[in-house]
């Protein structure tokens, strides 16, 4: 049986970048019968980049509704909130103690965080270990992430080796589950679309806003007439994301053929969006209007995720001479 593992942050409404990439992923693995999954929504992560306590409660319930909208199903999965379960900063303060300041400095997502946001506290320099913590105190074999987490993962991987040749095997050493189908989606600026910098499309806002965040999509000046380039464009790039290989080589060839404008390349785009994620927008909704529902599946979840963190956590106080 393989056990997989993975987390969400809780600081925004998860974008198309978020559900394609990671969650709709994850949870076609989890349909998997010889596989045990462990989703969660990692809002201590969060709190490096959001200090307000509502926002904080509000985007745990958008991940949570975006999860269930998307098709994990309860009783299949162990879906919880990391917060729940506080024995996870226990192990991450005993895993800081057996990985290299040196090493944590390299950190590539730290590095990309601290040149771009305000707030570079030391929660931001730790986060890989609270994350490394994530994993192996539920004792996770796979871990479905995208590429940018991929050194978070060897992070885990080498404090789990440390602890297990200092002190006897204790934890299991995680691999990486990388997603290589789907690309790294761009935002509406051409960068990375991302939840942190505020450039992404949120399909859960209402059909008027939605078509204002794609009509904001950042393109070049090229005229009407003229023959455009996908392959640079940000449109076309997101429409790749989701269209079907026969609409996506017909908006190529409409960018190359010229007489055809980047606003109609946004309409096609919206008008797929809204096709394609009637359902997921639809569920989402239904969830995020009951917050009682969504606390009641993410306490059940937490339950079960609580007994596998005791049993691990004990084992580990006991090597440590903890007692
Ligand atoms: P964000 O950058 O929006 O805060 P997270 O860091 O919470 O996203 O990432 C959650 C998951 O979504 C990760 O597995 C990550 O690889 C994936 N992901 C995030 N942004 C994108 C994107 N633009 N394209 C594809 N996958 C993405
Ligand atoms: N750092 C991950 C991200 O930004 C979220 C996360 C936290 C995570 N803990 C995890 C992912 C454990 C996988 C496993 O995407």
């Amino acid at each position: 049986m393989n056990r997989i593992l993975t987390g969400v942050q809780s600081t925004g409404t998860p974008h198309i970048g978020n559900i394609l990439g990671a969650i709709l992923p994850a949870i076609e693995l989890s349909n998997d019968s010889n596989t045990e999954s462990f989703f969660f929504i990692a809002d201590m992560h969060s709190l490096t980049q959001i200090k307000d306590d509502t926002t904080i409660r509000e985007n745990t319930y958008s991940v949570a509704a975006t999860w269930l909208a998307c098709g994990l199903d309860v009783d299949k999965v162990i879906f919880y909130r990391q917060s729940d379960i506080p024995q996870v900063c226990e192990l991450s303060w005993y895993l800081s103690c057996f990985f290299q300041y040196n090493r944590l400095k390299l950190a590539h997502s730290f590095k990309d965080k601290s040149d771009r946001l305000e707030d570079v506290n030391a929660g931001l320099f730790t986060y890989p270990i609270l994350m490394a913590s994530d994993i192996l105190l539920y004792s996770a074999n796979y871990v479905p992430v995208g590429k940018d987490q991929v050194q978070h993962i060897q992070i885990t991987r080498d404090i789990a080796s440390k602890f297990n040749t200092l002190l006897g095997e204790t934890f299991t050493i995680p691999k990486v589950k990388l997603n290589t189908s789907t690309m790294i989606i761009p935002g509406v600026d051409g960068e990375k679309m991302s939840k942190s910098r505020g450039n992404t499309i949120d399909i859960f806002t209402d059909d008027t806003s939605l078509k204002k965040q794609i009509m904001n999509i950042k393109t070049n000046s090229t005229p009407f007439e003229e023959s455009k380039d996908p392959d640079t464009c940000n449109v076309f790039k997101i429409y790749s994301s989701i269209a079907n290989e026969e609409d996506i080589l017909a908006m190529r060839n409409n960018y190359l053929n010229g007489n055809y404008g980047y606003g109609s390349s946004k309409k096609e785009l919206l008008d797929l969006i809204l096709i394609k994620f009637k359902d997921i927008r639809e569920k989402y909704n239904y969830y995020i209007n009951d917050k009682v529902l969504l606390d009641e599946l993410l306490y059940k979840g937490s339950e079960k995720a609580k007994v596998i963190a005791n049993s691990k956590l004990a084992m580990v106080r006991s090597k440590l001479g903890f007692k």
